[in-house]
């Protein structure tokens, strides 16, 4: 983000954001889909050879996900809304991996009426659930295990997803379990990989590779029983600076995580495979805002705009930080808790947070909300979804 003549530009394209707000009605949700171009060559270069699976979670704008195609992107997918609004943007069946604790008989008998690509497993009776409904579709499903190392990735314990004590994936020990499960039931399920995701937001990578070289033993060992095994899917998670915007410092971090993702697995001799999310498109998005009251309390002042939690919930649930900025600069401070219209105490963007003067009717940009931004927005209090302009 950069002031130019006092008004504030987003991304390297130094792309305007107050002539969005000419018609303002309510918040927008603005995306640079060049600077999400950029993100997506960044990416696939440090992962060469890599197959990128975009987590659709993570932003599913069916613009977002046809430029994503475009560039040559598969989808990763938890649910079979997700699915359908895949296809509907132009992912084939064959670009698409299914993940999810909880994928139910129906969401299974479509995802295999469709063909998707790989079922990623997370439980036994999951596994079991999908041979008795291949078999009686006369199907072979493709399945990858998603297994739980019980790894540490120091991250916000409500985005970490790879210890023993989170619900997904499954426990090393339950590797023979399922060999006897996949081995009874051959006709019907084909293992065609393993995969990981130790959680979000993974800004270090020590436990990470210790996940890599414990999974990739067991690759090793279960290539021996099934040929068929052919793919590592190591997973999303890479982590961005939201406190900051320094993009070079993410390139480097891009690239130790491509260093080490790619010299631990070299020697395997399979198709790699990532799912990405949050770096792709967080830096790409911001939620415009209008500032409706400035409240002064004895104990503090609050600046209450027309967005919150129910639009962007992220500092609420995962105590995240956003940056906020005024679209156009003026002279003058501020300090203030930065606060939405949602009748909940934790509906707050910032606290105690020093900025520019601003005033009622001035519009603001909390930024880096591309990703698990309108994806996660509801209606709470009945106030609308805000709206969606890609730029
Ligand atoms: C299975 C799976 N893959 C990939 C991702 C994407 O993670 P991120 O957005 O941190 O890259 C997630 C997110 O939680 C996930 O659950």
């Amino acid at each position: 983000m950069e002031y130019i003549n006092n008004e504030l530009c987003m991304g390297p394209f130094k792309k305007k954001l107050l002539p969005l707000c000419a018609n303002y009605m309510r918040p927008i949700y603005v995306y640079d889909l060049d600077f999400l171009a950029q993100r997506y060559e960044k990416m696939s270069q440090a992962l060469k050879d890599v197959q990128i699976y975009y987590a659709m979670k993570a932003n599913s704008n069916p613009e977002i996900l046809q430029k994503l195609k475009k560039l040559g992107a598969g989808a990763d997918v938890v649910s079979l809304g997700e699915i359908k609004r895949a296809l509907e943007c132009g992912f084939m069946p064959e670009d698409i991996v299914y993940s999810g604790v909880g994928k139910t008989r129906y969401e299974i008998t479509e995802a295999l009426r469709l063909g998707i690509f790989q079922i990623n497993v997370e439980s036994l009776p999951e596994l079991q659930r999908i041979a008795h409904i291949a078999r009686d579709m006369k199907k072979r499903a493709s399945v990858a295990l998603r297994l739980n190392p019980d790894i540490d990735i120091k991250t916000h314990p409500y985005i970490a997803t790879g210890l023993k004590d989170n619900k997904f994936g499954m426990e090393l020990s339950l590797v023979p379990a399922l060999t006897a499960c996949l081995k009874e039931h051959q006709d019907c399920l084909e293992l065609t990989g393993v995969s990981l995701h130790l959680g979000s937001q993974m800004l270090e990578f020590a436990g990470y590779q210790e996940a890599l070289l414990r999974l990739k033993k067991v690759y090793l060992s279960l290539k021996a029983d099934f040929p068929s095994l052919r793919r590592f899917d190591f997973g999303g998670g890479l982590g961005i600076f939201y406190d900051r915007h320094e993009l070079d410092l993410e390139e480097e971090l891009l690239a130790d995580y491509a260093k080490i993702t790619l010299t631990t697995l070299s020697d395997l001799d399979c198709e790699l495979q990532s799912e990405p999310g949050r770096w792709l498109v967080a830096h790409c998005g911001v939620l415009l805002t209008q500032v409706q009251y400035l409240k002064e309390t004895s104990a503090k002042k609050f600046l209450i705009i027309d967005t919150g939690m129910n639009h962007l919930i992220r500092p609420s649930l995962y105590e995240a930080q956003h940056l906020i900025y005024p679209l156009v600069k003026k002279h003058g401070g501020l300090v203030c808790d930065v606060v939405g219209p949602i009748c909940e105490s934790s509906d707050f963007f910032a606290k105690n947070c020093s900025m520019t003067m601003v005033e009622e009717g001035d519009f603001l940009a909390v930024v880096d909300s591309g990703a698990y931004g309108y994806s996660m927005a509801s209606t709470y209090n009945l106030q609308e979804l805000p709206l969606e302009v890609c730029i």
